[in-house]
């Protein structure tokens, strides 16, 4: 395989002959004189090069290329005498390799990002999307990376499951049964043992489960893979299908999960910076001035830490008028969580000790009974990054904790085996990938932080 442009860019010197293949960004034709802005998505910068007279087919076919044609340049690496390029090429010949028909879309140099969803197909080739998806790939790389060096084990948990982890009853089904004549039990239900999976399944809304399954034998596991959740939320920060990571680890508690979740935001921010300092930089420039700032800050600076109570405690001194009134017990909306961690704290906000009335049955009760050892890390522009928190491990505190939310404790029999057979205090949390990245490139749209956007009423391509 050739060089890519990265590559090509990153050479001590200039010199020697190379061959750069990829798309026009932009074609200049001057009078004798070709620019053409090569751009392979190997980086952010893309290489110019320049033919002349004595480039081979250069009136034939050199003159005719435009933005969006796909080609292949073949000549020397010479210092460029432009500004913010350290190398152009000299092209002797350059191939059209695939041509573009008129209505190519991306023929103007910005489009709203509205556009832009609508050709998925081609939005890639811009230079946001070309830098959000080498953010999301180096967030990728540092998350297993960060885990990997604390002896985590990936545990691959299920998309396909007949549990609902989250108890919110918002999950998509799964079936193969004829939507127009299901088959019916003796009540005229439908009947889901003639179902694939002969029971009512659905896609899962957090692998946690099952990775506490796995923490409880493999003491450290980590799971990253898609989740799916069909609430009909149409925000700046809810996707229908998102990608989540979840670690879970035996022998935890909460003040130790909440050390684990700032080290890790702090260590895949420091990698990704190091890796994307260019895609980084363009964001600061283009679409959001403080990006660079907020790196910078969540690296250095230790995040803040309060309980729930004084959250509640803050927020009632506001003095401010919230659109959902504050009180002891309800659940903090995202007005409530920017407010703290964006104006009151300026920096992300981890929240401990939330009621239990309003948390799901596996959190584990504390002492003073009217709290549970929940977590979330709350940071500036979006709110909540992290949900977690420390698992109910003691048998008989579980069992009344499922009764007393109505859950069917039949269906979690295996959930409880694990509190029957070497329970051990452990703990775990939640990051949504995509609103991790939205943190770090400053993208206001979640819908644009992920090749594939599915939310509600559009999952088109
Ligand atoms: O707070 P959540 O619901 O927590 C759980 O699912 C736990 N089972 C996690 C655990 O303890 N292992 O979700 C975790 C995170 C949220 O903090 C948020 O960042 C993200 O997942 N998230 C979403 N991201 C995009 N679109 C949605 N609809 C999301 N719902 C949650
Ligand atoms: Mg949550």
């Amino acid at each position: 395989m050739d060089e890519l442009i990265r590559e090509i860019l990153a050479r001590p010197k200039a010199g020697g002959e190379v061959t750069v293949r990829g798309w026009l960004r932009t074609a200049r034709h001057a009078k004798k004189v070709s620019f053409l802005e090569v751009f392979d998505g190997s980086c952010m910068a893309g290489i110019q090069a320049v033919a002349g007279p004595e480039c081979a087919r250069f009136e034939e076919e050199v003159r005719g290329l435009g933005t969006g044609c796909a080609v292949e340049a073949v000549g020397e690496l010479v210092d460029s005498p432009g500004q913010g390029q350290r190398f152009e090429v000299h092209a002797r010949e350059v191939k059209l390799v695939g041509g573009v028909d008129d209505d190519y879309p991306l023929q103007k140099k910005r489009h709203s990002f509205e556009f832009l969803r609508t050709i998925a197909h081609l939005r890639p080739r811009t230079n946001t999307l070309g830098a959000v998806l080498r953010v999301r790939d180096a967030a990728s790389r540092a998350i297993d990376d960060f885990f990997h060096e604390r002896g985590f084990v990936q545990l691959h948990s299920p998309v396909i499951t007949l549990s609902d982890a989250e108890g919110a009853g918002d999950m998509f089904r799964v079936s193969t049964l004829d939507p127009s004549a299901p088959p019916r039990d003796d009540q005229g239900a439908v009947d889901y043992k003639q179902d694939f999976f002969e029971a009512p399944s659905y896609l899962t809304v957090s692998g946690q489960l099952e990775a506490e399954i796995g923490a409880l034998a493999l003491s450290r596991v980590y799971t990253f893979g898609p989740t799916f959740r069909a609430e009909n939320s149409n925000t700046s920060r809810h996707l229908a299908e998102f990608w989540m990571v979840e670690p879970e680890v035996a022998f935890c508690e909460i003040e130790g999960l909440a050390d684990l979740a700032e080290d890790f935001l702090k260590s895949v921010f420091r990698q990704v910076g190091e890796k994307c300092e260019d895609d980084l930089a363009f964001f600061d420039a283009r679409i959001d001035d403080s990006v660079l700032s907020t790196l910078a800050h969540v690296i250095e600076e230790p995040f803040e830490r309060i309980t729930y109570t004084e959250a509640v405690e803050i927020l009632e001194a506001s003095g401010r008028k919230f659109e959902f009134p504050v009180s002891w017990g309800a659940d903090l909306q995202s007005e409530h969580e920017r407010f703290l961690t964006e104006e009151h704290f300026g920096k992300p906000l981890i929240v401990t000790g939330y009621p239990k009335g309003i948390k799901a049955f596996y959190m584990y009760c504390n002492d003073d009974q009217q709290t549970v050892a929940a977590m979330d890390v709350l940071v500036p522009r979006i709110g909540e990054i992290i949900g977690g928190s420390q698992r109910e491990h003691r048998l008989d505190v579980l069992k009344a904790r499922i009764a007393a939310q109505g859950l069917p404790e039949e269906e979690y029999w295996w959930y409880l085996d694990l509190r029957r057979f070497g329970s051990v205090p452990h703990a775990g949390f939640g990051l949504g990938f995509e609103r991790l990245v939205q943190f770090m490139t400053g993208m206001a749209n979640i819908r644009d932080v992920i090749p594939f956007p599915r939310v509600p009423g559009n999952a088109s391509f």
